[in-house]
Parts: structure tokens; C-alpha cells; sequence
């Protein structure tokens, strides 16, 4: 090969073949893959839409101003990836479960660690607002054994749609979190409120493209929680509430199925009285699957 030999250098033709050369070489053999992949489908990206200056600088000023909004309490690049199906792509790939055990979904912004423990049948809410909600179900393996001591930790919306996070003025710290184990049978029960449909916040360049796409920013109402048992894999997922017209457009695409829940409103003064809650109530039975972690 000469110095003048046209092959070695960068053309329109041979854009990615060029580049990924240069990275073929890395040192950490994963990298290489990796960056080999991205840099194969950016240029298959910049061929097929061929955009011109102006377009080039406002995807430069989109990346720009999503790094800038970042904090320790924001974060900008989750949101783009929650908004564009790449969060729950990542989270399908590395969850990967046998039938019947519990699916995930994506764990969200807004949980926190270091939330009060609560005895079964104790109330998460401790503001008192929205309508009553029973919560119960089970702590299953695949065989339908239960599983005891089970680790429940779960966060919700508040009724008009906003964590506790979201509001420090407004609602008491761990407003509608709490952490229970099941019971010797598996079981748990605890006092909630009915969730809403709520917004993701919009009001970043995340929410600027949603808006430019005609997309809406609206999740399904929903339960969170991560289960954890020892010798079990950790899931983290929601309960949907069944009819919420949001299901089907989730802005980040984490309806499953099998994680939708028939929340129903009971009317039954001894079921109510005997959970001290007031009646009528709604309530959410929902049992939780879990597989063994690999040996
Ligand atoms: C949530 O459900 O809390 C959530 C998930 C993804 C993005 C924003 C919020
Ligand atoms: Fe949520």
C-alpha cells in the first residue's frame, strides 16, 4: 500500500469500514465490539437520512442541552432512553425468565432507598389522600411453593399523579413507599391509595422531541415494586391497573400483559372495617412468581 493508495483513506463509500478499522485494534475486545456496532449503524443512520448542516446541528444541540439538564436529582439520558424503548430493550435481554415466573419492567426515577419498614396490613400512605386501596397477593417459586420473608418494596404515584420526590413541599417524605416481607405463607397485604395515570416530566428536551413527534408523555396508572428473596432473582416491576385508557400507549413502553391487575371496587363494611379501612374500597390481588437465581 502507497501513500497515495485511495483505499486507506475516508470516503462517503467506505465511511464505517474506515472508522471501525481504527477500533478494531482496542485492547479491551468488548469495547471494540461494542463501538464497532455503534459506529456501523451511525453511519448506516447518517446515509439514510443524509442531513444537511442545519439538521446535523440541531441533533448536536438535542444531545447538548440533555446533558446540561442533568443533575443528581435529573436525568435527562435515562428519560431518552426510557422514551425511545431502548430502557425496557435492555432490561427484556437481561431478564430473560421461563414462563409463569414474573416478568419485569423498567424501575423508573423515583425510587429511593432507605424507606421505613412496615408490618403487613400497615398503611403506606401518610398523607391520607386518594381513595383506598387494598393491595395482597403472594410470593411464589414456579412450582407454587411461597416463599416467607420475601423483601416487598414498593412506591407509588400519589392520587393527582406525582411521587414524593416530585413535591418535598408538598407531600411527607416516603408519602406512599414502604418495605414488607411476607408472610410465613407467602402472603402479604398492605393499605395503599388508588394510582392514576400521571405525566413523565416534559418539560426538557426529552419532552420538547415528545411533543415534535406528536407523542404523549402519560404513563398508566401503576403500583411499583422490587421482590426480593434470598436464593431468588430480583424483580423489579408495577401492577397496571386493568381499563386505564394509557395501556396501550405507554410513553415508555412498559406494559406487559401479564402485569396488568383487576383492581375492583368492593363494597363490604366487615371486609373494610376488619383492614380499618373505609368502605367501599377498591382492591388488587396480584401474586408474585419468582425463579431461583442460576447455581
Ligand atoms: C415511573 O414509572 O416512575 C417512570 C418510569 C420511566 C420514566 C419516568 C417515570
Ligand atoms: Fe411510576
Amino acid at each position: 500500500m502507497t501513500t497515495k493508495d485511495p483505499y486507506q483513506y475516508f470516503t462517503e463509500a467506505n465511511s464505517a469500514d474506515v472508522v471501525c478499522a481504527r477500533v478494531a485494534e482496542a485492547g479491551n475486545p468488548r469495547l471494540a465490539e461494542v463501538m464497532g456496532s455503534v459506529i456501523r449503524h451511525l453511519h448506516a443512520v447518517v446515509k439514510e437520512v443524509e442531513p444537511t448542516y442545519e439538521e446535523w446541528e440541531q441533533a448536536i444541540g438535542f444531545l447538548t442541552a440533555t446533558g446540561k439538564i442533568c443533575d443528581d436529582k435529573r436525568q435527562e439520558w435515562i428519560l431518552l432512553s426510557d422514551v425511545l424503548g431502548v430502557s425496557m430493550l435492555v432490561d427484556a435481554i437481561n431478564t430473560r425468565r421461563p414462563a409463569g415466573a414474573t416478568e419485569n419492567t423498567v424501575l423508573g426515577p423515583f425510587h429511593v432507598d432507605g424507606v421505613p419498614a412496615r408490618a403487613l396490613g400497615d398503611s403506606i400512605s401518610e398523607d391520607g389522600l386518594g381513595e383506598p386501596l387494598l393491595v395482597s397477593g403472594r410470593i411464589l417459586d414456579l412450582d407454587g411453593n411461597a416463599i416467607a420473608g420475601a423483601v416487598i418494596d414498593t412506591w407509588q404515584a400519589s392520587h393527582d399523579g406525582f411521587y414524593d420526590n416530585q413535591q418535598p413541599d408538598v407531600q411527607p417524605e416516603h408519602n406512599l413507599r414502604g418495605i414488607f416481607r411476607s408472610d410465613e405463607d407467602g402472603t402479604f397485604h398492605y393499605r395503599a391509595v388508588m394510582p392514576c395515570s400521571y405525566g413523565i416530566p416534559d418539560d426538557g428536551p426529552v419532552g420538547q422531541m415528545l411533543h415534535g413527534l406528536n407523542r404523549g408523555n402519560i404513563r398508566p396508572a401503576h403500583l411499583h415494586f422490587i421482590i426480593s428473596a434470598p436464593g431468588y432473582e430480583t424483580v423489579t416491576t408495577h401492577i397496571f391497573v386493568d381499563g386505564d385508557p394509557h395501556l396501550a400507549n405507554d410513553a415508555v413502553f412498559g406494559v406487559k400483559a401479564s402485569l396488568i391487575g383487576e383492581f375492583e371496587k368492593r363494597d363490604d363494611p366487615k371486609q373494610a372495617a376488619a383492614a380499618h379501612m373505609e368502605n367501599p374500597f377498591w382492591a388488587v390481588t396480584y401474586d408474585f412468581v419468582l425463579t431461583s437465581q442460576p447455581e
